[in-house]
């Protein structure tokens, strides 16, 4: 009866990872060796039985997940992560009305579609009245905005993401990443690292829309970059995803390509810091999609290791 259930329930995450990974683009998945060790050979992906019969529904094709080199990518890692800790840091959470102690009544949370506990939540709102919905600190104020587009989500959130600026959907709706590009990221946030999108914090490194969705001139991005970081200080995420080169380059103010970037954490702040391609950029080379998902599944092994 348990194995009954146990089955089931594998079943239901294989189906779940096939899907993602089948919507990420990646063509061709087997489970790795090690991860199959302890199942009767009847149970293995791949070979001929009742699993592969369930899923070929969801895949036309064979399916192989490379095994991870767990070792190289460990070793990478911790190499990477003592280089960071010389870094400067963010400071640390030590006013207990920070620490997520003062829950936020629900007419706060309904008024700024931000939750978290009631400090960081003020914080942040500070932070929205500050710029205000009619600033003019660059020139984007006058290129056709609609209007200013702040970062959303939970004020007390381990992840963050940060992309390059509102395109076309995000201008008429006011909120970061809802167009197509935007339903792809809430599919890697909710599929990929299995956290629902409003348990995130979404930002953008200049919150208007620049005309024909260009990028950002480095003066627009110099004049509203200041208030992302006070929100990253707010925030204190353990780690943050950056979108796209434009986004990468000014945040850690570098100009590596990002195809050199990504797939290894950089520091912020003493934030670890993953860039990976943008959405965007998916949607026009979904090939890519490999790589970003190579890059989740980092964030993701650190956010687990971060929480133990
Ligand atoms: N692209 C971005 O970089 N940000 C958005 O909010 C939407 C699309």
């Amino acid at each position: 009866m348990s194995e009954h259930i146990n089955k089931a329930g594998d079943l239901g995450q294989i189906r779940e990872h096939l899907l993602y990974l089948k919507e990420l683009g990646v063509g061709l998945v087997t489970a790795p060796d090690d991860l199959n060790a302890d199942r009767p050979a009847v149970d293995r992906p791949g070979t001929k039985n009742e699993l592969t019969q369930v899923n070929a529904d969801l895949i036309a094709t064979t399916v192989k997940i490379p095994p991870p080199d767990a070792a190289s990518t460990i070793d990478k890692r911790s190499s990477a992560i003592s280089r960071l800790r010389s870094l400067p840091r963010l400071s640390k959470r030590t006013d207990p009305a920070v620490m997520g102690t003062g829950a936020a009544p629900d007419e706060m949370i309904k008024k700024t579609g931000l939750t978290g506990d009631r400090s960081t939540i003020e914080a942040i709102e500070a932070i929205r009245n500050e710029i205000g919905q009619e600033c003019s600190r660059c020139s984007l104020c006058s290129l056709g905005r609609s209007q200013v587009v702040n970062s959303v989500g939970n004020t007390n959130a381990r992840l963050m993401f940060v992309g390059e600026a509102p395109g076309a959907d995000e201008d008429r709706i006011g909120e970061p990443f809802v167009g197509r590009a935007g339903q792809l990221l809430t599919d890697i946030i909710e599929k990929g690292l299995e956290i629902p999108r409003e348990q995130v914090f979404i930002g953008n490194i200049n919150r208007c829309r620049p005309p024909g969705n260009r990028a950002p001139e480095p003066d627009e991005a110099a004049a509203c970059k200041p208030f992302l970081l006070r929100e990253i200080e707010t925030v204190k995420p353990k780690v943050i995803v950056v979108l796209g080169a434009t986004a990468a380059h000014n945040l850690l103010d570098v100009k590596t390509p990002i195809s050199k970037m990504r797939g290894q954490f950089h520091d912020y702040m003493g934030v670890k810091v993953m860039p990976t391609f943008h959405p965007a950029y998916l949607l026009r080379d979904p090939n890519k999609k490999r790589e970003v998902w190579e890059d989740i599944k980092l964030v993701r092994a650190l956010l687990n290791e971060l929480a133990e």
